[in-house]
């Protein structure tokens, strides 16, 4: 009998290292000062622990190294394109693949193809770069959340999931002809990194083939998703943790990718469908913008890399170290009294500052107040999502409260060791000893589009 270790180790061995930037309190003070409070503006060399973000921080394996070595750089037909094609089919099965250099190239391919005035595209949530494209194209982006996904305290084992009842009323109000398509983001990012059951996507597939509406996977996280099923829903105990893969893309139309996650790359993504009047015309907007549809704008080594990674991801040795961490990271902050969306995420942990930082109106901005102050203890690097990221401004220029205030960790790929999460499970353990030391931030200025990148603030004078 195979013993059943408790331990469950990172499943690889450190060939490359690069130094982390050490600072000291003082040092972190006057960043922040110089920055604004905006954790977007300090350089990365001033960051000790970044997790502002997992795409594209992840690290590559040496056999994906090895790959880049090899990569065919020829314009028209390279080999690595052709590793990268069969890959994909091998995983997705679809029949049209088409390279893009980041997962929202796909989107304003794929919304400029199918999008327009008067049309809807529904989903469990979209990104907001899905949600960006989807707008621009003058279409509306719906989403449909099940309630269980915005009770953050109470766990469930798949918030990602999409509320069904409520999408058929809406195919019914506005017509299915009016919505060229369904969108299922797997694992759902914008509402915790909570996974999709494959109930939940056969649901989806069946309401979406009754109206004719076809349903697409937005599949960064695929694999992450694929084994939240294996752990977590009934008869997949036993499945390869790829034939769960591989279910959930027959059940779509077609998908695209930001390579930058599950692919295990820096740079890439694609779109893969069936649907051959989409793919003709996408890929005249390839051509035009992206590049020869054999490289997509990217190099022939990405491709090559991208290949490489697809294979890795969906290993179990690796898929249990990745889920494992991010619960590691969220039992922690538990511990410690910090709330969080529970269960935590499959990229990372999510943390209530509403509840944390009850002292901080939201006018004040307490999830960037949170961040800052992870930065300023710990040189710890996180991103809002809250007032400062989706608060609608009033007449006068001022944010209006959102309706979360979260900040995320998101945990780079094969980038950090258990030491370097029980650090910042000790600073949240500093912070969470008197949160009411942490102040509130005012807004000096800020532009209209997407104000949480360039925002400038201050500490709030009055504030809590
Ligand atoms: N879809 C999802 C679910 C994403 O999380 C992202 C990116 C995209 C699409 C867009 O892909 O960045 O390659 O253009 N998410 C990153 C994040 C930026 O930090 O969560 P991209």
């Amino acid at each position: 009998m195979e013993h059943e270790w408790k331990t469950i180790i990172e499943p690889f061995k450190i060939k490359s290292v690069e130094p982390l930037g050490l600072t000291t309190r003082e040092e972190r003070h006057n960043i922040l000062e110089t920055a604004h409070y905006n954790l977007f503006n300090i350089r990365a060399e001033k960051v000790l622990i970044d997790l502002l973000t997992d795409s594209g921080t992840g690290a590559m394996s040496a056999a994906q190294w090895g790959g880049i070595m090899v990569g065919d750089e020829s314009y028209a037909g390279a080999r690595s394109y052709y590793n990268f094609e069969n890959e994909i089919k091998d995983l997705t099965g679809f029949a049209e693949v088409i390279p893009v250099h980041q997962g929202r190239a796909a989107e304003k391919i794929l919304f400029t193809v199918i999008g327009g005035k008067g049309r809807y595209i529904i989903a469990n949530s979209h990104f907001d770069t899905t949600r960006a494209n989807v707008e621009f194209s003058g279409a509306a982006a719906v989403d449909f959340p099940v309630k269980e996904a915005l009770d953050f305290d109470k766990p469930a084992p798949f918030k990602g999931n999409a509320d069904v009842a409520a999408m058929e009323r809406f195919i019914k109000e506005k017509g299915a002809k009016n919505i060229p398509l369904a969108v299922m983001t797997v694992t759902n990012n914008s509402l915790g990194g909570q996974p999709v059951s494959m109930e939940n996507l056969k649901a989806v597939q069946e309401l979406c083939r009754r109206h004719g509406i076809p349903m697409f996977l937005d599949c960064a996280r695929f694999a992450e998703n694929a084994y939240f099923i294996k752990l977590r829903e009934k008869g997949y105990a036993q499945c390869p943790v790829r034939e769960i893969a591989q279910e959930m893309f027959e059940l779509a139309d077609g998908t695209w990718m930001s390579a930058k996650k599950d692919a295990l790359v820096n740079i890439g993504g694609f779109l893969a469908l069936n649907n051959r009047d989409w793919s003709a015309k996408a890929r005249q907007l390839l051509i035009l913008t992206e590049g020869f549809n054999t490289y997509g704008g990217l190099a022939g080594r990405d491709l090559e890399a991208i290949a490489i990674g697809l294979r890795e991801v969906l290993e179990e040795s690796y898929l249990q170290y990745r889920i494992r961490s991010s619960a590691y990271l969220g039992e922690g902050l538990l511990k410690h009294g910090v709330p969080i969306i529970n269960p935590p995420g499959g990229h990372g942990v999510y943390v209530n500052a509403k509840k944390f930082l009850p002292h901080i109106k939201p006018e004040n901005f307490p999830a960037q107040a949170l961040a800052c102050a992870l930065y300023l203890e710990g040189g710890i690097r996180s991103v809002e999502i809250g007032t400062l990221m989706f608060g609608k401004r009033d007449k006068n220029g001022r944010f209006q409260a959102a309706p979360m205030e979260l900040v995320r960790l998101a945990i780079p790929r094969r980038v950090y060791t258990q030491s370097h999460i029980d650090y910042v499970i000790e600073v949240f353990g500093l912070l969470a000893k008197n949160p009411a030391g942490i102040k509130g931030l005012e807004v000096v200025e800020a532009p209209e589009i997407l104000p949480h990148f360039t925002a400038r603030l201050k500490p709030a004078e009055q504030a809590a």
